[in-house]
């Protein structure tokens, strides 16, 4: 039979960074990923261009039932290690905005670089590989026999990297969630999370015109709040500010847009009680023109500001700085960036990711209740949880 010293489970962000800490220090180390290439939502991250890191990560960029958990793998393993592993091989990039870091080129220079430092450490990658089983060895000693489609290897640790079960045609699978079970560690139930909202055939119809215009906003839900775009679709709502807070929302929530952040509308509008300009062309000074043409005959027919009564300028002052939608649902793991919830933090050591009731297996990675906000977090996490476990498996 197979034997290696570190097997792991799944060949994307956290898979490969710990096979390569584990192959550092001499570790005799196999990624079983059973795609037929390594790190298919690297290629396909961040537009093509993989937004890699982001330069202000905190612990308060994350969801977890335990937000401390993360803050041990983040401080031993910040950005700017993994932003000099992109220096070491010459790849350039830039800072698009908020601290988010994005090749220049191309999202294949980062499985590049990977594969290049997984084969610099002598880490062995087999795709097109299944991992049918994983069980204890002996139930009294250490060690695991893994079962896969051409084959069985023994190991003294196996590293579960199989993340969440965001698009599914990428190679999503529950492996992770079911292993976890099957060696009685909870699990937190997962949710699509960075995920566009849809919204009631009623209200879709009403905001058909507003399809296709984004607009910089506020969003709030259960106490999170997010400046950023929002962008109505045929199907729902998306843009940055709306993927945000969709990780934080909840079926049956409503979800409050501010749609003139920096200004109290209230007072804006009594300065403007008296005057001739239709309520649309007075909102177009601060909201994309046909957003607000829109936006105001979907609640108030238009007509020149000194027509309103005090009260319908409450009103309208009201809906611009608090409008609330109820969104019916999401559009779930199908779209869904990431995976919220999952292999439950209390289970393991924020030092090594190491199961504290099993040694010798760990999980990294989405698969793990952490779940980062969008913009580089989500691979930082990937990358320090499988530093993390790299270092000790
Ligand atoms: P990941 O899902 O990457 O890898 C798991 C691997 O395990 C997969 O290769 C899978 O095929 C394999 N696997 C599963 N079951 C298996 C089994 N039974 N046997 C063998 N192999 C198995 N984040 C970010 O920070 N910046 C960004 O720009 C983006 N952009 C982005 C765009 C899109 C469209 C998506 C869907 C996601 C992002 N993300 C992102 C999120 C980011 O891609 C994600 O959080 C990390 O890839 C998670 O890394 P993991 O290694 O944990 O799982």
């Amino acid at each position: 039979m197979d034997e290696k010293d570190v097997v792991i489970i799944g060949g994307g962000a956290a898979g490969l960074l710990c096979a390569i800490e584990a192959g550092r220090r001499g570790r005799r180390v196999v990624v079983l990923e059973h795609n037929s290439t390594i790190g298919k939502k690297i290629a396909i991250s961040g537009g093509g261009r993989c937004n890699f890191t982001n330069l202000n990560t905190g612990a308060d960029n994350f969801i977890s039932a335990n937000p401390h958990f993360c803050k041990s793998a983040l401080a031993r393993y910040t950005p700017a290690d993994f932003i000099s592993l992109v220096e070491k091989h010459r790849i350039a990039f830039h800072e698009k905005k908020l601290g988010q870091l994005f090749c220049d080129g191309s999202a294949q220079q980062i499985i590049t670089l990977l594969l290049e430092e997984a084969s610099e450490t002598g880490v062995e990658i087999r795709c097109g590989s299944t991992v049918q089983s994983v069980n204890k060895s002996n139930p009294n000693e250490g060690g695991f026999e893994i079962k896969t489609n051409s084959g069985s290897i023994v190991s003294e640790t196996v590293v579960v990297a199989t993340g969440g079960l965001s698009i599914p045609p990428l190679g999503a699978t529950d492996f992770g969630y079911r292993l976890a079970r099957q060696f009685g560690i909870e699990i937190r139930e997962p949710w699509p999370a960075l995920v566009p909202f849809t919204l009631s055939r009623e209200e879709l119809r009403a905001l058909t015109p507003l399809s296709g215009v984004s607009v910089d906003a506020s969003v709030s839900c259960r106490g999170a709040q997010f400046r950023e775009n929002i962008l109505v679709t045929h199907r729902g709502l998306s843009g940055p500010a709306i993927l945000q807070i969709s990780s934080y929302w909840g079926p049956g929530r409503s979800i409050v847009v501010n749609l003139l952040p920096e200004v109290a509308a209230d007072e804006l509008l009594r300065e403007q009680e008296n005057k001739e300009l239709s309520l649309a062309n007075f909102l177009s000074q601060f909201l994309p023109r046909r957003f607000a043409a829109a936006w105001c005959a979907l609640h108030f027919p238009s007509q020149p500001l000194k027509r309103y009564t005090p009260r319908q300028l409450t009103d309208i002052a009201r809906k611009l700085n608090h409008w609330e939608v109820l969104p019916v649902g999401t559009e779930g793991y199908r779209k869904a960036e990431v995976t919220a919830g999952g292999v439950s933090t209390d289970e393991l050591s924020s030092q090594t990711m190491e199961v504290k009731k099993v040694p010798g297996l760990y999980f990294i990675g989405e698969v793990v209740d952490v779940t980062g906000q969008l913009g580089g977090y989500n691979f930082q996490w990937a990358w320090a949880s499988g530093h993390a476990a790299g270092r000790s498996a």
